[in-house]
């Protein structure tokens, strides 16, 4: 019986922690999966092509997209916020 109580925790754990991905590090994220095709030097180069913050967004979400991970929209939200502190800095 104890044993079953705690075969539940466990899945309730995965359950919440796969809709908050509480433990989504933008900084490795990037680092290991967006460092493929481009590294960061797009970001502030001259003639770069993401002029706002929903622009960010929405280029994060393709380039996403092209990688095939499918990241949580929360997710999504750190990685914007991550580029935008670290390279863009449009005002929130
Ligand atoms: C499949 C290849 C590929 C991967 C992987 C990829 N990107 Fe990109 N990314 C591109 C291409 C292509 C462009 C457009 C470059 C250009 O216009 O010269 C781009 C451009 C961008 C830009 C806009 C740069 C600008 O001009 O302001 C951002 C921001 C960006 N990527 C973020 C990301 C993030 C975040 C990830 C990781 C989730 C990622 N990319 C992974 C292909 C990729």
């Amino acid at each position: 019986m104890k044993l079953q109580l705690s075969f539940v925790t466990l899945i309730l754990l995965f359950a919440t922690g796969a809709s908050a991905s509480e433990d989504f590090q933008a900084e490795k994220f990037h680092q290991t999966s967006c460092t493929g095709c481009h590294d960061s030097s797009v970001y502030t180069r001259k003639k770069r092509r993401v002029n706002s913050l929903p622009r960010l967004e929405s280029q994060v979400r393709m380039c996403d997209a092209n990688l095939g991970k499918k990241l949580f929209d929360d997710d999504i939200h750190s990685l914007t916020n991550y580029l935008n502190d670290n390279y863009y800095h449009f005002g929130k």
